[in-house]
């Protein structure tokens, strides 16, 4: 008696079964709402959709400040992630290249590619934990605590990162502070760096104001 109602409103309940339901492959030519993009014809899709060669090469030019490069990859560059809750980053580091210090809403799965990485974060009591991670090696960092890391050879070290999120949110100190608008008279007040430092790491970062 009670079997066959309990079916009844599963099947109510539950979606049937379709391709549709499975994925939903970003169509990027339309607009993106608070749910992610919306999806590509299913009838449309192919395997190529669920598959990106991005991380295959280099993310970039390193002749920067960080001596380094990064590339997302999230739903932008591979429409297959979208939904899925799952985003990455390539980070090729040359020697002296660093990541400085930043936070994100949710942990990151560190992963060693080529040579070796001192990797660090602090919690929210001071303790740093910091360590040099090889080729194979992998490390969580926790969400939302400050981290960093930085190639420890003279070669060219890569490593990827993955974040359970489909935007993992990332916001850099050094960006937030002298890359932005924060008026330099504010910064002044709440850190003990001088007004030159504050002006020179202004204008050697981009910020305004
Ligand atoms: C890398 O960037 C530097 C500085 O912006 C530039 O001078 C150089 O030509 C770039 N290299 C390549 C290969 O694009
Ligand atoms: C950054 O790279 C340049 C060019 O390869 C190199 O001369 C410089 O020493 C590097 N910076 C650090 C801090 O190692
Ligand atoms: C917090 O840090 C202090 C030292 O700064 C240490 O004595 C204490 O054990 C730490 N507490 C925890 C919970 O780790």
């Amino acid at each position: 008696m009670f079997l066959p109602i309990f079916f009844f409103i599963l099947s109510i309940l539950i979606p049937h079964s379709s391709a549709s339901n499975d994925f939903c492959i970003a169509d990027l030519s339309l607009p993106i709402g608070p749910a992610g993009y919306p999806c590509k014809d299913p009838k449309s899709v192919t395997v190529d959709d669920f598959i990106s060669s991005s991380l295959t090469v280099p993310s970039g030019n390193t002749t920067n400040l960080y001596n380094a490069s990064f590339k997302d990859i999230d739903t932008e560059q591979f429409p297959g992630l979208n939904g899925m809750g799952i985003s990455m980053l390539r980070a090729d580091l040359d020697m002296g290249g660093l990541t400085p210090l930043h936070t994100h809403r949710v942990s990151e799965l560190l992963l060693g590619i080529e040579g070796s990485v001192l990797v660090g974060f602090i919690d929210s009591n001071n303790t740093a934990y910091y360590k040099t991670i090889n080729k194979g090696e992998v490390i969580i960092i926790p969400p939302t605590l400050l981290h960093f890391f930085y190639n420890v050879e003279s070669t060219r070290a890569v490593t990827y990162s993955f974040y359970p999120s489909d935007d993992h949110g990332l916001q850099g100190v050094d960006s937030s502070l002298f890359r932005g608008n924060l008026p330099s008279e504010m910064i002044d007040k709440i850190t003990l760096l001088g007004h030159a430092q504050i002006q020179q790491l202004k204008k050697l970062l981009g910020g305004t104001n």
